[in-house]
Parts: C-alpha cells; sequence; structure tokens
C-alpha cells in the first residue's frame, strides 16, 4: 500500500536515529515506490542550515544506511523533497515558519494537510514541542483538513508514574489514536512472524501452554557496549533501556492467546490481556540477577569495563545486564517460568526466544542410549541468522537405538527470495498508512513499567555483579536457572 499524499516532519534531524534509521528508511521507501507523489520530508533543528544542506546530510546518511541498493536516479527525484526549517525548541517564529511551511506545501505539493511528526528528541524536550504544535494548532486534524499524527520514541517514560504524565500529554495533544509509539522491534519480520508462526499453523499451538512447556527463555545479548550514550544508559540500565519495552514485547506475542482477528485493536487487546498477568518473582532479590561488565575481550578485541567508559562516573551501579524470573498468572501459564535476559558485551549479538518442552513421560530407551537427548525446543531467531529452529530427537544411524538432539532449521535467507525491510522502514510506512497494529499502546507502556518498576525498586542502594566482557552475564545468572534444575541455552 502507499500512503495519501503526506508529509514527514523530524524533529532533532541531525541526531543520530534520525541518519542512522530514519534517513535510510525514507530512501528505501522510495527505492521500492511506496512513498506518495508529493511526498516530503521536513527536518527541523538547531543549525543555521538551507535545504542543501539538509539535502546533503540526508544523502550521506541514505547512501550509508540504506539496504536497499543504491540508485542515484532515486535520490535525485527524492533529493528536491528535503526541506530544512531552522529553530530552537523554544522558538515560536521557527514553528509559525514550520507552520507556514506546511500550508504552502499542502498547496504547493498537494500534501492535503497530511503531516506525521516524528519526535526523534530526548523526552526532556518532548513538553516544548507538544505545547507549540498546540499553539500553533499544527496538531489538530479538524483545522489541517487532512490527519496529523506523532511518532514518539523509547524510552516512555522512567518508570510508571511519569510515563503516564507523559502518556497524557501527548493524548491531550493529539487524539490517541493518532499517537505512534515506536518499539523497534515489532517492526522486525521474525518478530511479526511470531503470529504467524502460532495462529497459522496447527501444528505448535496445541502444545503451546504449561501442559508440555517446561519453560521459555527469552535473550537478547549485545555485543557492543554502551557507545556513546553514557548519559541516557547511566540514567536508565538494562531494565528501562530494553526490558521495559523490546523483551516484555517479545514475551507478549509468545504468550497471548489468539487474538479475534488481526485488527490492531484485538492483538493489543489480547497483548494488553497478557502483561498484565506478568508477575515477578516473590523474592526479587532470589529471582532476578543485575550485572555490569567489566574489561574484557569480546570477538577478539579489547572492551573496557563500564565503569572506564567515557563519561560514566566511576562509582555507578547502573546495570548492564538483567535476567529475571517471570511468572504469567494464566491457566495457560501457570507454572511456567519465562526466563529472560538482556545484556550488553556478551561474547555476540543474538536475540531469541527459545520455547523449552517438556521431556516425554516415558522413554523406553535404554538410558545410556539417550543421554545425548534433551528438551525438544522451538526457538525463535529474532537476529540475526534470521529463522526458526526446532530440535529433537533423532535415532543415531547405526545398529544401536542410541537417540540424539538433532536441528530442522528453517532460515529466512534460504526459504524465501523478498528481502525484509528495516524494522523502521516498515514502522515509518505504517505511521504514513495509519496502520497501528506495529505500535505499542499506552496501556501497554504503562502494563510493563508496572512490571519494571518493582524491580529497580528492589535494586535500589544494590551493586550489579561483576561479569567479564566477553562473558555470558554474571554466575548468578546461571545459579538462577540452576536452582530450578535448568540451565541457559547456549545462544
Ligand atoms: C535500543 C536500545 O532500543 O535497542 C539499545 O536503546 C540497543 O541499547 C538497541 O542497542 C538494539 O537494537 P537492535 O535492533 O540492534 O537489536
Amino acid at each position: 500500500r502507499i500512503p495519501e499524499p503526506c508529509a514527514l516532519v523530524i524533529f532533532g534531524v541531525t541526531g543520530d536515529l534520525s541518519r542512522k534509521k530514519l534517513i535510510p528508511a525514507v530512501y528505501d521507501l522510495a527505492n521500492r515506490g511506496l512513498l506518495p507523489p508529493g511526498f516530503v520530508v521536513l527536518g527541523f533543528a538547531r543549525r543555521d542550515w538551507g535545504d542543501g544542506d539538509f539535502e546533503s546530510l540526508a544523502y550521506a546518511a541514505a547512501k550509508k544506511g540504506a539496504r536497499t541498493p543504491w540508485r542515484e536516479e532515486v535520490w535525485q527525484r527524492l533529493a528536491s523533497q528535503f526541506v530544512f526549517v531552522p529553530g530552537s525548541f523554544d522558538d515560536d517564529a521557527a514553528f509559525d515558519h514550520l507552520h507556514d511551511t506546511l500550508n504552502d506545501l499542502r498547496d504547493r505539493n498537494g500534501i492535503a494537510g497530511n503531516v506525521a511528526f516524528y519526535f526523534s528528541i530526548p523526552p526532556a524536550a518532548f513538553p516544548l514541542v507538544l505545547k507549540q504544535l498546540a499553539r500553533t494548532g499544527m496538531a489538530d486534524n479538524a483545522k489541517s483538513g487532512g490527519w496529523r499524527r506523532v511518532v514518539v520514541e523509547k524510552p516512555f517514560g522512567n518508570d510508571l508514574a511519569s510515563a503516564m504524565e507523559l502518556n497524557q500529554l501527548v493524548d491531550s495533544v493529539f487524539t490517541p489514536q493518532d499517537v505512534f509509539r515506536i518499539d523497534h522491534y515489532l517492526g522486525k519480520e521474525t518478530v511479526q512472524n511470531i503470529l504467524a508462526l502460532r495462529f497459522a499453523n496447527n501444528l505448535f499451538e496445541p502444545t503451546w501452554n504449561s501442559k508440555y512447556v517446561d519453560s521459555v527463555q527469552i535473550t537478547m545479548a549485545e555485543d557492543v557496549g554502551i557507545g556513546t550514550r553514557a548519559g541516557f544508559y547511566d540514567a536508565a540500565g538494562a531494565a528501562r533501556d530494553v526490558l521495559q519495552n523490546h523483551l516484555l514485547q517479545l514475551l507478549a506475542l509468545v504468550a497471548m492467546e489468539e487474538p479475534t482477528s488481526f485488527d490492531p485493536n484485538e492483538i493489543r487487546a489480547e497483548k494488553l490481556k497478557v502483561l498484565k498477568a506478568v508477575a515477578l518473582p516473590k523474592d526479587i532479590e532470589l529471582g532476578s540477577v543485575r550485572g555490569q561488565y567489566l574489561a574484557g575481550w569480546v570477538a577478539g578485541e579489547r572492551a573496557v569495563g563500564y565503569l572506564e567508559e567515557a563519561n560514566i562516573p566511576p562509582d555507578s551501579t547502573t546495570e548492564t545486564y538483567v535476567a529475571v524470573e517471570l511468572h504469567i498468572q494464566n491457566r495457560r501459564w501457570a507454572g511456567v517460568p519465562f526466563y529472560v535476559r538482556c545484556g550488553k558485551r556478551m561474547p555476540r549479538r543474538v536475540t531469541e526466544i527459545a520455547v523449552l518442552f517438556k521431556k516425554a513421560p516415558h522413554l523406553p530407551f535404554n538410558p545410556a542410549d539417550v543421554e545425548m537427548l534433551g528438551n525438544n525446543q522451538l526457538v525463535i531467531r529474532v537476529q540475526p541468522d534470521e529463522g526458526v529452529v526446532l530440535k529433537f530427537g533423532s535415532k543415531v544411524p547405526g545398529t544401536a537405538m542410541e537417540v540424539r538432539d538433532i536441528a530442522m532449521d528453517f532460515q529466512y535467507g534460504e526459504a524465501f527470495t523478498e528481502s525484509s525491510p528495516e524494522a523502521y522502514e516498515r514502522l515509518v510506512l505504517d505511521v504514513l498508512i495509519g496502520d497501528r497494529t506495529l505500535f505499542p499502546d499506552a496501556a501497554e507502556v504503562e502494563q510493563s513499567w508496572r512490571v519494571v518498576d518493582p524491580l529497580e525498586d528492589a535494586w535500589k542502594g544494590t551493586t550489579p555483579e561483576p561479569y567479564r566482557s566477553g562473558e555470558w552475564g554474571p554466575r548468578a545468572a546461571d545459579e538462577l536457572l540452576a536452582r530450578e534444575g535448568r540451565t541457559w541455552r547456549r545462544a
């Protein structure tokens, strides 16, 4: 589907996200022929720039970040569609200028008043920009004669109270169905496939419950450290950075009930129900682990410790690793632990969801012949090497009845010739089309904070467990599972 003629306004257009993700996404959409005629990108930032400067930044960003092949003629067509509006967020005149520019484009480019405002800015700046949009009437659907949407990037607050405040603020300026909260994990092809895998097949769903599932492990491991985001990261930590959003969204998709249809409201309703049912360990100290990386080696390269990273206070107690055992209090999942972990400076980058099934109730084999037989496992590999692996026992060729685990491996690269759009490409397109399926709503965000807030409270004043860069987190994370007779899957 191609969106109606419209404009995309990016606040914070010179920032990292805009250069690495948003502008390349715009190019990829243009390259696939998915942008409407007259489409315009308006960049707003505090630079003394003209349209030409913006276009140069966009050219470099698109060329570097594009997923689809570079085609100069596509760029040439797009190049004149970049418009720059200089200004700071407290500058009324700049916002009046933005307003006039949009009005002008409505007539000149035929964008019919349709505008998406992308907040690629620190949350502290949200109130100011929202106030300006309200003051000028730019957020007003009725006045604009088209649609007005707003795209908000995480962090959605710092805890439940601040998230509620932020939600109220955004909803007071835009109508709730025009607010798009980005969780880029939902834009990933493999994440969307969770629902296809579960609900398009008859094979998995009958066993997708506490009768057959022993436990679920959700892993988001990153080999990188905190990069240049010390300020943000040290105030947030791993739980706020990725557990509150990406990991709980993955958990919701794995654990939710079947929606009555793929209508966005139906899917959200099911996700919300399961998020409401998420329970923390009774004893948080025992059921969760917080870690912080020390210096070490990752993929053959020397990595400094978290406390030696630039701009991190030497006594910081911020966690770069979290493991927690969650439960879902409903009939389907009663008694099934969901072990969720995320960490920076792990041995490699891998995000996966592993559903571990209970062992067969009876094994009519010689015990020595099934020593190499583990739990059946369904592993959804979110990234990299996107795909799904089913692990089960098979007879080892030979005269004995020895049974050993083998893997049936579906890889996107082999099974499909179609290429997946990058998450941001998909999500930017959905915003322009107005499809909210892949965007968490305010209630989901608030429920997720309900899970994370007590963790943060329990951790206050504690020091995270150290782990060496290049290791799979602190030893306590292994002990967490060992106490329950389990081990982490080798992701
Ligand atoms: C972001 C986090 O939301 O996701 C980062 O803020 C993290 O800390 C990133 O590195 C990971 O995204 P991806 O798509 O590379 O897995």
